[in-house]
């Protein structure tokens, strides 16, 4: 026998089960499926949250064995218990999880746990891990089935030895040497949290810079700082393969130049070279659903692909391969199933690294506007000038806001300092609301606080801040 609902979301990540539930909240019978035992996806289980807790954790250590002294607390010494901290993430992973199964029964959302494949337009089959099977009647799907981990040529990953981020949130102990191979964002907050806990820590890249894509300033700031703390940068620099044997790994790089090869040896091998859509056993071919050379789903601005009734958001289609924008087009999607205009705003998207000092980004690079010829000011405030950030003892970097030359709208920012992730907030508010860099340089912000450095950037950007 087969349920029949208005939506059926394959993937219950950030993508899929804000669509979920806010198609459900819009009256919409919804069911979720998700090979995965427990929901929230990518971002729950094995990517931002335990992420986050093993920064956090290690950060603590950190603070305790360097920082703690300066600020008058005697800590004795300080060492890392690696059992315990991988328990307390496990234990923010439960309850997160536990959170969104909760919110499913509350909005009445049925949750499918199996491989779902769409059998035709109108039809996803679930297959469950115990061999069950189950149809699903549907009007509309969605696939929502996130990336995974990319990988090199000549590198076998055995999640042991040569991992992915997966494997590397719960190495079972501390490596003396982690090779990172690749500098975005999974290679730096990954590559802090060993270096913290006591890894020497080397990060491979092929690019001649770190964290591509990211403004010039703060990509060679932030290489200057995690240099300083003590990650090792290979730049220009080429993977060409690895061999695991008695529990070492020897990997093989040589330079994108001239040069020699070499062998540089690890204990454990972090590969983040970026991630890939789910697309594989998902029975597109049954439909015809379309896919780019990339393999990401083509969709129209309403999430569409090129099959009715079949929509796509999340990962899986690509652009910023972020929790919280898949999170905007589940909303997005679910308000324009209904009728309704649904709303998302590409440009004011935000990026955070939350490594120490974090990173964070919205909108234009200063080389991008120079590329576009777009002429813009610049306004930048140092936390060095941060009253809140002196008392703190966290004073490295800086805040930049890229205002429009002839009409003061805000085109681009970028923060590396303390807080930086919730700092971007209300830059990332403004460039939503059409407001100028004067409108923020004009409104009140509380002494001493870290967004008075957003304030003065502001000012900056008309050559008035008041503490530089
Ligand atoms: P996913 O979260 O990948 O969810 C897709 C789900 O679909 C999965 O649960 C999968 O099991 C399921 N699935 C796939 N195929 C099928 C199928 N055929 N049948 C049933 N189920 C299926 N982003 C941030 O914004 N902030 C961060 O701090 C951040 N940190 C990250 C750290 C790491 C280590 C990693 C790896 C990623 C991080 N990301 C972060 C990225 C973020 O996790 C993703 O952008 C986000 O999870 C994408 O959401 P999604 O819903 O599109 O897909
Ligand atoms: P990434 O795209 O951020 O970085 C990959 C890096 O690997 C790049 O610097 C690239 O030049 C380099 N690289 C590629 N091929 C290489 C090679 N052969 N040899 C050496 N270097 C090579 O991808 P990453 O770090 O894997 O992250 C994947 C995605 O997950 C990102 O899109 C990111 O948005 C998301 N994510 C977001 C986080 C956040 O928002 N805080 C945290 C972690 C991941």
């Amino acid at each position: 026998m087969s349920d029949i609902y208005d939506l059926v979301v394959i993937g219950g990540g950030p993508g899929g089960y804000v669509a979920a539930i806010r198609a459900a909240q819009l009256g919409q019978k919804v069911a979720c499926v998700d090979k995965r035992e427990t929901l929230g996806g990518t971002c729950l289980n094995v990517g931002c949250i335990p992420s986050k807790a093993l920064l956090q954790s290690s950060h603590h250590l950190e603070m305790a064995k360097h920082d703690m002294a300066a600020h008058g607390v005697k800590t004795g010494r300080v060492t890392a218990d690696l059992p315990t901290m991988m328990g307390r993430k496990d234990e923010v992973i439960h309850g997160l999880t536990q959170g969104i199964a909760f919110l499913f029964k509350k909005n009445k959302i049925d949750h499918f746990c199996g491989l779902g494949t769409i059998v035709a337009s109108d039809t996803v089959a679930v297959s469950g891990d115990d061999g069950s099977k189950k149809e699903l009647k549907t009007e509309h799907i969605l696939i929502a089935t996130g990336s995974e981990s990319a990988t090199l040529p000549g590198l076998d990953i055995d999640e042991k030895y040569i991992v992915t981020s997966t494997g590397a949130l719960s190495l079972p102990k501390i490596p003396k040497k982690l090779v990172v191979i690749g500098a975005g964002v999974i290679g730096l907050e990954l590559g802090s949290v060993w270096r913290r806990l006591g890894s020497e820590v080397t990060v491979v890249e092929y690019l001649d810079a770190i964290l591509p894509g990211m403004d010039g300033e703060v990509r060679k700031r932030s290489k200057l700082l995690f240099a300083k703390q003590g990650l090792n940068f290979r730049l220009s620099t080429k993977v060409t393969g690895a061999t695991v044997s008695n529990k070492k790994v020897m990997l093989s790089v040589e330079p994108v130049g001239e040069g020699d090869a070499e062998i540089i040896n690890a204990d454990v091998v972090l590969v983040a070279v970026g991630r890939l859509p789910c697309t594989q056993n998902l029975g597109l071919e049954n439909v015809g659903v379309k896919l780019d050379e990339k393999g990401f789903v083509v969709v129209d601005g309403d999430f569409q692909t090129n099959v009715p009734g079949i929509f796509a958001i999340g990962d899986v289609i690509g652009g910023m391969m972020l929790a919280h924008k898949a999170e905007e087009e589940g909303v997005c999607l679910a308000e324009k199933l209904v009728g309704q205009k649904g709303h998302i705003n590409y440009k004011a998207i935000p990026g955070v690294v939350y490594t120490h000092p974090e990173i964070a980004a919205v909108g234009r690079s200063e080389e991008g506007l120079k590329r576009d010829a777009i002429p813009y000011k610049v306004g930048k405030f140092p936390f060095g000038a941060n009253a809140r950030a002196k008392a703190m003892g966290d004073i490295d970097g800086f805040v930049k806001i890229l205002a429009h030359k002839e009409n003061d709208q805000i085109l681009g920012a970028h923060i590396i300092g303390p807080g930086a992730g919730d700092l971007i907030a209300e830059i990332v508010l403004a460039m939503e609301s059409d407001i100028s860099a004067e409108d923020i340089a004009r409104t009140c912000h509380s002494h001493p606080s870290l967004g008075e450095a957003v304030k003065e950037a502001a000012l900056a950007v008309d050559k008035r801040a008041i503490h530089m």
